[in-house]
């Protein structure tokens, strides 16, 4: 008797920003479910972006890991800002693999500022980043899916995205967008074999929130504060007493979301935070 074939043997799934961080973890365990991966990422720093973004090493490793899983990997510079970009990061996967029947739209930056100060150019790029480049993502993702009749899209929003917090008015705005985008999304494409929902994660341990910027931001009471000196903060913002999730647990979500047993699971929020949705009605 052969072996089971796996999960996910013969998709094929586009993961956005997915040189690092979470977008990584979702790539390499697509792939050892079975898919083969096509991953795109800026692998560049944006001026309004106080932190190092992912580079072309990071890009690299990503798709070293898909292969070392037994799969294919497209890895390509892509911002998720220029929809033609992302069309054809979609349309060669499509042509070269076969299909796209897994759209993972991750990329993302964060952003804190007050909305008293916070410049235009710094929300354009949050918005045009979370919100515009998860649109991109769909708009590029639901053409090739509608003519398969199957697909699996998830967005990232975040806690950020069913919550509020003082000083971060754009990336609350942006991932609160992600929400209702993709149930409209899900809406439309119901019909059509194409499920779309969303994962909202808490924290999660990756360099949007371990860098120098986001230390100093949080603790501007130290001189030199240190991810102990972030923890009890962050902690707070869960119920549970963990300041922040491994980029494993967010990918657990977004398994589940692609399987076959979530297929009437559609418009939906799944919330990976340590219970912080506990706190709020919807
Ligand atoms: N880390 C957290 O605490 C946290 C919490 C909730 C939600 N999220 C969301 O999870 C997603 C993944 O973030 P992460 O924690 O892995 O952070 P990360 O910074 O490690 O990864 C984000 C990736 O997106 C890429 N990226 C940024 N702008 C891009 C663009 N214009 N085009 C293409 N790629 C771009 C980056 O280069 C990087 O590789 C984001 O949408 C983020 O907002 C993160």
């Amino acid at each position: 008797m052969g072996e089971a074939p796996l999960p996910l043997e013969g998709k094929v799934a586009v993961v956005t920003g997915g040189a690092r961080g979470q977008g990584r973890s979702h790539a390499v365990a697509l792939a050892r479910l079975g898919a083969d991966i096509a991953v795109g990422d800026i692998c560049a720093d944006i001026g309004s972006v106080p932190y190092p973004l992912a580079d072309a090493d990071d890009l690299a490793e990503t798709a070293a890991l898909v292969e070392a899983a037994g799969r294919r990997c497209a890895a390509e510079i892509v911002d998720v800002r220029d929809l033609d970009a992302v069309i054809g990061l979609v349309d060669r996967a499509a042509t070269s693999f076969g299909s796209v029947d897994i759209m993972v739209a991750n990329a993302g930056i964060s952003a804190v500022g007050s909305v008293c100060e916070l410049d235009a150019g710094s929300w354009a790029d949050v918005i045009d980043i979370n919100l515009t480049g998860v649109f991109n993502a769909i708009r590029a993702a639901a053409p090739v899916m509608r003519a398969q009749r199957s697909g699996r899209i998830v967005g990232i929003s975040s806690m950020m995205g069913r919550s509020a917090q003082p000083g971060v008015p754009a990336y609350t705005a942006s991932k609160w967008g992600v929400i209702g985008l993709c149930k409209s999304a899900a809406l439309e494409l119901a019909g059509v074999g194409v499920t779309v929902n969303v994962v909202a994660p808490g924290n999660v341990s990756t360099p949007m929130i371990h860098n120098d910027a986001f230390y100093r931001t949080v603790r501007p009471d130290l001189p030199s504060p240190t991810a102990d000196d972030l923890a009890p903060v962050l902690a707070r913002l869960h119920s549970q007493p963990v300041p922040w999730l491994e980029a494993s647990e967010i990918t657990a979500a977004v398994v589940y979301l692609v399987s076959e047993g979530a297929r009437h699971v559609t418009g939906t929020v799944l919330n990976v935070d340590a219970g912080a949705s506990a706190r709020f009605s919807a």
